[in-house]
């Protein structure tokens, strides 16, 4: 369970102060889809950084599984971050030189050692996400679609309860955007996470389970779609 609590931020001070997110609140249960809608500088990232502990607000709570996690420190965030949270950014953030299933193996390498479960648990998220036969191919060789599908996978790696996806289908057509938030809702509700999906596409959103429109850093308006 995720609960937004009047989560304001303002970047800068005085005459350059902008202020991206004014009092914003609302609660995400487990295994849910919510897409956060709303155009472009509305606040959208600002939030899923927030959320994801990357940055702290100017004021507000924000409690996960009952945890205030807006009060840790910046090694309590990553370690929180390490053990609960899946990321994927607009820009996939893959690894150039490394391979689709090298790129899923980074997460348990950086955490200490490759166990034979991590290199099964990788090789089961390539062939859920269709990947089998890519699993060795660089990033280069992959397609869009491919490649934010990798970077979910990877951001499934360390069996997150929150997962934050910030405009994964943006570089994507209708049909391929869709395959990819298809595969998140699957995903969602078979692993009872909680997920945030970032997009400014109206009909990525009708595949959440809710949505809410960001405007101006304000929720403009939100609903249950399922
Ligand atoms: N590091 C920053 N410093 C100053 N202003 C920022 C910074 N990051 C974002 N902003 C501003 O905050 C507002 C919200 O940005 P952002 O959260 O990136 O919106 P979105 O993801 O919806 O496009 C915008 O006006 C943006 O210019
Ligand atoms: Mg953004």
């Amino acid at each position: 369970m995720l609960e937004v609590k009047n989560i304001t931020k303002a970047y800068g001070s005085g005459h350059t102060q902008v202020v991206a997110l004014d009092d914003v609140s609302f609660t995400l249960g487990k295994g849910r889809l919510l897409a956060v809608l709303g155009p472009s500088g509305a606040g959208k990232t600002t939030l899923v950084s927030i959320i994801a502990g990357l940055l702290t607000p100017t004021a507000g709570e924000i409690v996960i599984g009952g945890r205030a996690i807006h009060l840790h420190t910046t090694a309590e965030a990553a370690r929180f971050r390490r053990k609960n949270v899946g990321l994927v950014f607009q820009d996939n953030h893959l690894i150039p030189y490394l391979s689709a299933r090298e790129n899923l193996l980074l997460v348990p390498h950086l955490s200490g050692r490759v166990t034979h479960a991590d290199r099964e648990r990788a090789d089961a998220l390539l062939s859920d996400f269709g990947l089998e036969a890519r699993a060795t191919h660089r990033p280069s060789l992959l397609s869009g679609g491919e490649r934010q599908r990798v970077a979910i996978a990877r951001a499934l790696m360390n069996e997150p309860a929150i997962m934050l996806v910030d405009e994964p289908t943006s570089s994507l057509d209708t049909e391929r955007g869709t395959q990819v938030v298809e595969l998140l809702r699957r995903q969602v509700h078979e692993r009872e996470m909680t997920c945030i999906m970032v997009t400014h596409d109206p009909r990525m959103a009708a595949h959440a389970d809710e949505s809410l429109t960001l405007v101006d850093g304000r929720v403009a308006s939100s609903e249950y779609t399922a």
